[in-house]
């Protein structure tokens, strides 16, 4: 028995003490000074009926747990996967709790119906906890697939609509549209479309390529996701004004309660309009209406696969630069 036990979103001790040491194991990880927030973790773990939804676990007494975990399991792209983290209360390490917390998870994850367990470790570079994480893996038969870098982008007005201007200078036959909140019914069918196309156009991280089916009933989802989170998300959409077809779109989200950190979602632009500025553009564009509309935001946080030179090449180019990396670790079961 690994003592593995799940924890409920509406248990207010129990879910506080568990947030708690999840954000308290992370900091002390990742040196981020901001995580998920409680409101957040409800949105993500309330609905098992939920297509896409989390679960979080512990070890240990539920008011004061040795060890967290959660998994977010996806039935929609690949219902043979499920995307962990687990951390070990920092005091409590090198006790064999992170075995038994990996052991919990496997039986878990494999009475779920999947065989696929992927293990995220947010580390600073080159730390104490990369070297733990790294360590551990290797113990415990976790392959290390990927590394993505975080990097952060701290937001200046005045920089910001000079970039603009360079780049829609440099991007001419495109237009940028910008969306907050929903998305008009005009342009749904095209978003769906193009939301379908990034997770075949990014590196794999190691649990196979899942293509992921979009219509505009899962963009709805997505923003009605985003509402519940307590997140604003703006988009940039892309427009080729010969064709007048969206090519691209770029995805920010920041919770209103705590408005200071940005997160940047997904970015893409289709093969044949690349290396035209386009995406740089979209970027700035869609970093400046964020700042119209939650003007307390100061920086973007944004993650891409170590291994994703053009993306990184235009992250750098703006002046983004790295705070921390996602270790990726896959294990089959
Ligand atoms: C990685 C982590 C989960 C390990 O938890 P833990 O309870 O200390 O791990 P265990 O006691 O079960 O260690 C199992 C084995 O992993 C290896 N290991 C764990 N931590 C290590 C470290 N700091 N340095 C070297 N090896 C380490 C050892 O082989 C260890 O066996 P041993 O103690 O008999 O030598 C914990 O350090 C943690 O929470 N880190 C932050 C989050 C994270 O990195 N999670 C994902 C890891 S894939």
């Amino acid at each position: 028995m690994s003592g593995l036990a799940r924890v409920d979103v509406d248990d207010g001790p129990a879910f506080s003490a568990w947030v708690e040491c999840y954000d308290r194991a992370q900091r002390h990880a990742s040196g981020a000074d901001e995580g998920w927030l409680p409101e957040e973790w409800r949105a993500r773990a309330r609905d098992d009926a939920a297509p896409i939804h989390s679960r979080l676990y512990r070890l240990g007494p539920a008011g004061s747990p040795d060890a967290v975990a959660v998994a977010e399991y996806n039935g929609l792209d690949n219902v043979r996967l499920a995307q962990t983290e687990l951390y070990v209360d920092p005091a409590r390490r090198r006790r064999g709790l992170g075995t038994a917390l990996l052991s919990g998870l496997v039986d878990e994850v494999g009475a779920l119906g999947r065989d696929t367990l992927m293990v995220r470790a947010l580390v600073a570079p080159a730390s104490e906890a990369a070297r733990a994480a790294l360590a551990f893996a290797d113990a415990r038969g976790l392959a290390h697939t990927s590394t993505s870098l975080r990097r952060v982008w701290d937001l200046d007005p005045a920089t910001l609509a000079r970039l603009e201007d360079r780049r829609r200078a440099r991007a001419r036959g495109y237009e940028v549209l910008i969306v907050v909140g929903p998305t008009p019914a005009a342009l749904l069918e095209e978003r769906a479309r193009l939301a379908g196309l990034i997770a075949g156009a990014v590196p794999d991280a190691g649990a196979g390529a899942s293509e992921q089916r979009w219509d505009p009933a899962r963009v709805r989802d997505l923003e009605r996701h985003v509402a519940d989170l307590g997140r604003r998300l703006v988009v940039a959409l892309a427009r080729e004004g010969s064709s007048g077809r969206l090519v691209g779109f770029c995805e920010v989200t920041v919770s209103r309660s705590r408005p200071r950190t940005a997160y940047q979602w997904g970015t893409f632009v289709e093969p044949e309009h690349r290396e035209r500025g386009v995406a740089s553009w979209m970027k700035v564009a869609a970093a400046r209406a964020l700042l119209a509309v939650s003007p307390a935001t100061t920086r973007i946080l944004t993650e891409n696969d170590a291994r994703n030179a053009p993306v990184i090449a235009m992250n750098e180019s703006l002046g983004q630069r790295v705070v921390a990396e996602n270790l990726v670790f896959v294990a089959t079961l």
